[in-house]
């Protein structure tokens, strides 16, 4: 399983997300991460439905679209007409956590669960069968530019094993909060596949350059290939 890159939006310049969007899809970004914030689940207002359908306009690649808000249900239908390929939901704010993972899948969107860095991986036990991928979150929700929480990669480790046990194999962890070349070799080996990164990028003078470094540092960390049968020590040379 590759390392995808999901620049956050939330740290570009609002009035030019268009030249953000295409900088960092110049650096090799896999995603453009879209934090939806409504000033209820977290204290911060960001953006909604018509940003992402003008985002996803000039887009080229999928609109992974996080969402901070207390009432998912009402909008989730809105989101992916709108051009969301990817919806999370925070687990905190979820009674029924199945039937919204399940309708985000009806509506062809890929389903995501987040926790709060508070919020135990147990929550986790009765959906990871279910759920396409799940988002760690690495600081608590509402704001760009904080320090990585240092246990959430122990998280990540307790989160593949949680996905493992319910035999979703192919469910990638994705990782959100402080993360940049520093921090994302350690949640990469911890097994995220999914960086979020905002100010690292953002902030950076120039976002195309910050993206692929922190692809290039992420690739780094991944487990090697195992080798090929052919490279097998013993074997003769030439046998096809
Ligand atoms: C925080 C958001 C993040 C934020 C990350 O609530 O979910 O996506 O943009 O920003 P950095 O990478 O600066 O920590
Ligand atoms: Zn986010």
């Amino acid at each position: 399983m590759t390392v995808q890159i999901a620049p956050s939006i939330l740290s570009a310049n609002f009035a030019a997300l268009g030249d953000a969007i295409a900088a960092v899809e110049r650096g090799g970004a896999d995603l453009i991460h879209v934090d939806v914030m409504d000033g209820h689940f977290v204290p911060n207002i960001t953006i909604g439905i018509p940003v992402v359908r003008s985002l996803k306009r000039i887009a080229s690649v999928p609109l992974d679209v996080h969402l901070m808000i207390t009432d998912p249900d009402r909008y989730i239908e809105a989101f992916a007409e709108a051009g969301a390929s990817m919806i999370s939901v925070h687990v905190e704010v979820l009674p029924h956590l199945h039937r919204t993972v399940h309708a985000i899948k009806a509506l062809g969107a890929k389903a995501g669960v987040v926790l709060n860095p508070a919020t135990p991986v147990g929550a986790l036990e009765q959906i990871a069968g279910d759920v396409d991928f799940v988002l760690v979150m690495s600081v608590n929700p509402g704001f760009g530019g904080q320090t990585f929480i240092p246990r959430s990669d122990l998280k990540v480790m307790e989160v593949r094993a949680a996905l493992d046990r319910a035999g979703n194999t192919v469910a990638r962890i994705e990782i959100d909060g402080g993360i940049d070349i520093e921090t994302a070799p350690r949640v990469v080996a911890a097994g995220a596949r999914i960086l979020v990164a905002g100010s690292a990028i953002f902030h950076s003078s120039d976002p195309e350059r910050a993206t692929r470094d922190l692809k290039a540092a992420a690739a780094g960390a991944l487990p090697a290939v195992p080798r090929l049968a052919r490279d097998a020590p013993g074997r003769p040379r030439g046998a096809n």
